[in-house]
């Protein structure tokens, strides 16, 4: 009999809401949910970033806070954490996962050069874009077809990442290895493809850095699907993971379980120096790095705590709860289910609406006033691209709704409310109408959009 590691010693109320209000709700909003309080949200699946339930032992270690300008005490905790979990020699803290990629590309990209990765997540890409670098994805194919199942579905094409080496040569001065692969539907990478990659990557002299905003999901499946890992701990998983590479930059809203944070870790002693530089003008003196004493005192025993394996296997257990649900109703999703979220396929859900009419956002839409259940589109409002020449719109090849199962937040009736509300919703699916753009702006629109039904 499966129960949860730990339970539960404060609570707080979910917002109730009739259908009637949220109908209201929508249209004022924009049919856009992330204009909708979050008090007239009853399950918030929009992210599982920042949005974990902290534990005892975390709320204890806010009050060890020490908030001394230089040399706080927890930054101590903090970088012999990293240090025992990563093995890299200069911990850099920052306040969250963009800013470690802000200044990690400052400072090692010149307009021009090429950065690679399994899939770039979107921030990670927008600042390689503004950097004046261009990023590259080399990732399997079958990353991009939401129907094959596959065990490692976030693993490099070492085919096309050789391709990329040999062509480009020195114009390549990164790769940057996304695990688990948010982009692609938070599938892992294996160890053995790490560390193909990795040999590879050496034998061009390009430097390999994680992404690890979700790196202890993606030990988990190696654990579990990788049969020589299947008796390592997830900290052996993870300390040889990071034995490949030269650094990482991590988001420490997912996989360390705190509210805010990041960091960045490498052993290059002359980019550190240069990081740090960086750090002082736009986030703080190195030992803070634009957090309070007591963030990097929760970080520190959020990312022990997400190494425990009982953790990893209610989290990933309840993920898979939802999609297992749906899978059982015929609701198309992608698959294999990931580590973070389910990804409803919109394309097949909703065919009668085209994808200049934005189905995956009507569907999203749906869902809230169904139950007031908040998801995220992941489709034409976030992706598609006028070219400036012709005119033409290029859609993108999936129209997804996004479910982020947030860290030890909802239980499992919960979840099985919102598999409800989606299987509600893929019954009466007939009748959702699609949607047209009544107002944008020029970036990422999809935060700001205001949009309206086409009846
Ligand atoms: N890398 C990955 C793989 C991410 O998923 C995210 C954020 C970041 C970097 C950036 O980190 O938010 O701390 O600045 N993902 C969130 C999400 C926003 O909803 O998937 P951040």
């Amino acid at each position: 009999m499966f129960f949860e590691p730990y339970k539960i010693k404060v609570v707080e109320p979910v917002p109730i809401t009739t259908k009637e209000e949220r109908q209201k709700i929508i249209k004022e909003a924009g049919y856009n949910v992330f204009n909708i309080p979050a008090e007239k949200v009853t399950i918030d699946l929009l992210t599982d970033s920042g949005t974990s339930a902290m534990s005892q032992n975390q709320w204890a270690g806010i009050m060890l806070g020490d908030e001394s300008y230089a040399g706080s005490r927890n930054f101590y905790h903090f970088k012999d954490t990293i240090k025992s979990i990563f093995g890299y020699k200069h911990v850099i803290p920052c306040h969250q996962g963009r800013v470690a990629e802000n200044i990690v590309f400052s400072n090692i990209l010149e307009p021009g050069d090429i950065a690679l990765s399994n899939t770039f997540f979107d921030t990670t890409r927008a600042n390689v874009l503004s950097k004046g670098g261009i990023p590259i994805d080399v990732v399997i194919e079958e990353a991009y077809n939401p129907d094959i199942e596959m065990d490692f579905k976030g693993n490099v094409d070492l085919n096309k990442l050789e391709e990329v080496l040999k062509r480009e040569g020195d114009r390549v001065k990164i790769f940057v290895f996304t695990i688990t692969n948010n982009s692609g539907g938070g599938q892992p990478a294996s160890l053995k493809n790490i560390r193909e990659v990795s040999r590879l990557l050496k034998k061009y002299g390009v430097p390999l850095f994680f992404d690890t905003a979700r790196y202890a999901e993606n030990c988990y499946f190696i654990k579990e699907r990788e049969k020589e890992y299947k008796d390592k701990s997830i900290l052996e998983i993870a300390r040889e993971i990071f034995s490949y590479g030269d650094g990482a930059m991590m988001s420490a809203k997912k996989d360390a379980l705190v509210n805010i944070g990041g960091f960045i870790t490498l052993n290059d002693d002359d980019l550190a120096e240069k990081i740090k530089q960086t750090l002082i003008i736009i986030e703080g003196f190195p030992t803070y790095g634009g957090l309070a004493g007591r963030d990097l005192e929760a970080i520190a025993i959020g990312l022990k705590e997400a190494l425990d394996e009982g953790y990893l296997n209610a989290r990933i257990r309840q993920v898979r709860l939802l999609g297992n649900y749906l899978i059982e109703r015929n609701i198309p999703i992608i698959k294999p289910i990931g580590g973070h979220a389910v990804y409803l396929d919109a394309k097949k859900i909703l065919k009668h609406i085209p994808q200049s009419q934005f189905p995956a956002q009507a569907l999203t839409c749906a869902l809230y006033v169904e139950g007031g259940v908040r998801g995220v589109e992941i489709g034409s409002l976030m992706f598609a691209e006028k070219d400036e020449k012709s005119g033409k719109i290029n859609y993108p090849k999936n129209e997804l709704v996004r479910l982020a199962i947030p860290r030890r937040v909802y239980t499992d009736n919960h979840i099985l409310y919102v598999g409800e509300v989606i299987n509600e919703v893929f019954n009466k699916r007939e009748n959702i109408k699609g949607l047209k753009i009544i107002k944008e702006n020029k970036y990422l629109r999809h935060f700001t959009a205001i949009l309206e039904e086409i009846n």
